[in-house]
């Protein structure tokens, strides 16, 4: 591996860039398979399907074999999923839901549309993912559920948050939107939990561009997602029939997905197997590169678990640079020297508004004045979340870099982006 010298010039500084090549990413693309797919259904006149039959069930028994559950639901976005998990687990006025802080947001938002109040958790500093321990201390006599979150593929450690489940009462939610095809001690996420939830939105590894799937082993479960939000396959459909009584009209909110959605995301589980083995190879490969440059610190997969999906690969400077020098200059020093590298989106969500329990939607903001399921008074505990404070997830948030989670690049390409991030942390006097 090239090492740059000391006296390197930075880009930042008209030195030459350490990245020259191209990065040729070409995931996502659609593929051959989804434009067949969806011009078939448009042959076919079909645009509409609200049974779950055709593609929808098609799609919903090859995502069931992936996972490995009884049922699985399709839905129009990963955040009609947890709206719909939580609707199921009971999650109502008065409850309470233990969530982390470091996700997107809509891990979280689906519980406030349930009238209950999110208490936010730490994280492990080595997986990111949320902390047992953490989760076990906020177990309050209102818990109703846990979500825990599969973030950047990385796996919650499982055993431990279902333990404090079995002896509390509690349902386990996994949002495992970052994390398709991940396992955990050989089980497939989202089969470990009561409800799997994963988005199918965009840039996930299982894409139809808007979409989302649940998955479950457990009947009612199931019958009260599918009442919540599928009008049409209620009484004839799988599940206990919990609702038989009431007909199909359900509860009339329609999270059912477009069936081109679902073509398309047939079209990429297909490919799911492939995307997964080349972003564990590339990414397995840059850690390599970069687990002995000073003041990087890699995110390490958990012992046995084999992570998937990924979405973004994560690096943390450590905690002596970040006092020196902010992730913000590393940034633009690394990206300058042709990487595409980024501050991380979570840390300051979306590049908005800071961590999601400083959030004024969960802190400062009365809730209360918006009406609807808003206003419950037992949903609404603003000025007391103001004192949470999490020093893991606080810490690990102002020194995280972000990259691509590379499917399509060769190895002397991820050689020249470690490159990139040695030339400047060996060069910090620069800056
Ligand atoms: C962790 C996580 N949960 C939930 C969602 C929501 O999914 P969707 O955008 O499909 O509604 C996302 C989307 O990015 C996500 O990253």
């Amino acid at each position: 591996m090239a090492t740059p010298t000391q006296a390197t010039p930075l880009a930042i500084h008209g030195g030459p860039k350490a990245v020259t090549l191209p990065d040729g990413e070409r995931w996502p693309f659609v593929p051959e398979a989804a434009k067949k797919r969806i011009n078939a259904l448009l042959d076919a006149g079909i645009i509409t399907i609200a049974d779950g039959s055709g593609i929808v069930a098609e799609f919903e028994a090859a995502f069931k074999r992936l996972v490995g559950t009884k049922y699985a639901l399709t839905m129009n976005s990963g955040t009609a999923t947890l709206h719909s998990a939580y609707f199921a687990a009971g999650v109502g006025p008065g409850t309470e839901v233990l969530v982390p802080s470091y996700t997107w947001h809509a891990s979280i938002t689906p519980v406030l549309h349930c009238a209950a109040t999110p208490v936010f958790c730490d994280i492990e500093p080595d997986t990111l993912v949320i902390a047992p321990a953490d989760v076990a201390r906020k177990v309050s006599s209102r818990t109703r559920a846990i979500c825990v979150v599969h973030t950047w593929g990385n796996v919650v450690d499982m055993d431990p948050i279902m333990a404090i489940a079995k002896e509390h009462g509690l349902i386990v939610i996994e949002d495992a939107s970052h994390a398709h095809g991940a396992t955990y001690k050989g089980r497939p996420v989202g089969s470990i939990g009561h409800i799997g939830c994963f988005s199918m939105q965009g840039a996930k590894a299982v894409s139809g561009g808007e979409a989302g799937v649940a998955t479950t082993d457990d009947p009612e479960l199931f019958d009260r997602m599918v009442f919540l939000g599928h009008f049409g396959r209620g009484p004839k459909g799988e599940g206990n029939h919990t609702f038989d009584a009431l007909g199909d009209m359900s509860l009339g909110t329609k999270y059912r997905p477009h069936p081109f959605a679902i073509a398309l995301a047939l079209s990429n589980l297909e490919r799911l197997p492939e995307l997964n083995q080349r972003r564990t190879r590339n990414y397995a490969f840059l850690n390599d590169c970069m687990r002995d440059i000073p003041g990087i610190e890699t995110v390490e997969p958990r012992a046995n678990c084999v992570r998937g999906g990924y979405l973004e690969f994560k690096f943390k400077v450590s905690r002596s640079v970040a006092d020196c020098v902010s992730v913000d200059t590393l940034e633009r020093a690394i990206a300058t020297e042709g990487a595409p590298v980024t501050k991380d989106r979570y840390s300051n969500m979306n590049f908005t508004y800071g961590l999601l329990h400083k959030a004024p939607l969960f802190t400062t903001f009365d809730r209360r004045t918006l009406g609807g399921c808003f206003y419950d008074p037992h949903s609404y505990t603003g000025p007391s979340d103001k004192t949470v404070t999490l020093p893991v997830t606080e810490d690990v948030c102002t020194r995280l870099l972000s990259t691509l989670a590379f499917a399509d690049v060769d190895e002397e390409y991820l050689r020249q982006i470690a490159d990139a991030f040695r030339k400047v942390m060996t060069n910090l006097e620069q800056l």
